[in-house]
């Protein structure tokens, strides 16, 4: 019969195959693909597999913590974390337009990763190794819209990786390429890896980083990193995470509006809450949260986020809006 944990053996045998006693690596998200995907790989070829994950400051509060302590604690993988924020803060200075910060981030992005790449193949081939192998979570779906193509050499282009440069080249290794999303999390349990990376809701490549409507700064990261904590928090609080989607906050950085708080006049930031229900995303509705959880979302984010001083629900559903901001 087909049960999941025959999928994991089946697998994780056919990883052993097409590898051998080779060398992978893989680039992690901090997503659930990207973390599944190398999880079996890890079960294949243990420290054969090289993790890299490139932090570019623009995730949630706690999620590159994470990733060191869920992911790496619960596989025992190899994992090389290189903190790049900098870098991408800089190159994001003085930029609003939110295709032109998708194109800098993924830039940046590859830079990095091929730096990190560079780095691991070089570490492997010091000890007369090399390093053949690229792993990817690509899932179903993913294969179907690109056309069924078997994987080649190059990384996907239609997410937030590009392609490598030629002397940087590998065989894919796609062990999710015939599982829906259900089924890698089912997957991703077998494993062992925890629930709140197994059940994590869809967070865009560019994190934080298109949800500042306006110039991203690390003040600004900063505010809306602590009001989204706060929303997480709360919808969480209120076993809401299963009716929505996902929620992005998003920071109103160029708006300011009047506020009064004790006896002080304000001129702070709008954040809005944008709770989606949705089955693919490709369509979507504002989620109808209970107004008392909404309230103490609101309360909560005016009375600890000084920056703030009000919250604003979004109530468009897609189309016309789109689910992020940007
Ligand atoms: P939109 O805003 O287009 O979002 O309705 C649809 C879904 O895609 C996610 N999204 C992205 N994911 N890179 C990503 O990896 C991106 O640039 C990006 N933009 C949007 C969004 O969170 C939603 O799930």
């Amino acid at each position: 019969t087909w049960t999941m944990s025959n999928v994991v053996d089946e697998q994780v045998a056919r990883i052993r195959e097409q590898i051998g006693d080779r060398r992978a690596l893989c680039a992690l998200s901090g997503g659930v693909d990207s973390a599944v995907a190398a999880a079996l790989v890890q079960r294949a070829i243990g420290d054969r597999l090289t993790c890299v994950y490139v932090d570019h400051g623009l995730m949630r509060e706690g999620e590159t913590e994470q990733i060191e302590r869920d992911f790496a604690a619960t596989t025992g993988a190899d994992l090389r974390v290189v903190d790049a924020s900098e870098q991408f803060l800089s190159a994001l200075a003085g930029v609003s337009d939110p295709e032109e910060k998708r194109k800098i981030i993924g830039r940046e992005f590859i830079r990095v990763f091929e730096q990190a790449a560079t780095d691991v193949v070089a570490d492997a081939q010091a000890h007369g190794g090399g390093v053949d192998f690229l792993v990817q979570g690509t899932l179903y779906p993913d294969v179907v819209e690109s056309g069924g193509g078997s994987g080649t050499a190059n990384i996907k282009s239609h997410h937030n990786v590009g392609g490598l440069p030629d002397d940087l080249t590998f065989s894919l290794v796609e062990p999710l390429r015939t599982l829906f999303k259900d089924e890698v999390r089912e997957v991703g349990r077998q494993l062992g890896l925890p629930d709140r990376l197994v059940q994590r809701q869809p967070f865009p490549g560019p994190g934080l980083g298109i949800r500042i409507v306006g110039e991203v700064t690390r003040e600004r990261l900063d505010v809306l990193r602590r009001a989204d904590a706060i929303a997480r928090e709360e919808l969480s609080q209120a076993k809401l995470d299963g009716e929505i989607w996902q929620c992005p906050v998003v920071l109103l950085a160029d708006v300011r509006s009047v506020g009064v708080q004790g006896d002080g006049r304000t001129y702070g930031h709008p954040i809005v809450l944008r709770p989606v229900s949705s089955e693919d995303a490709m369509t979507a509705d504002w989620t109808r949260l209970p107004y008392d959880v909404l309230a103490r979302i609101s309360t909560r984010i005016t009375n600890e986020i000084v920056e703030v001083n009000r919250v604003v629900l979004d109530v468009t559903s897609k189309p016309p809006g789109t689910i992020e901001w940007e």
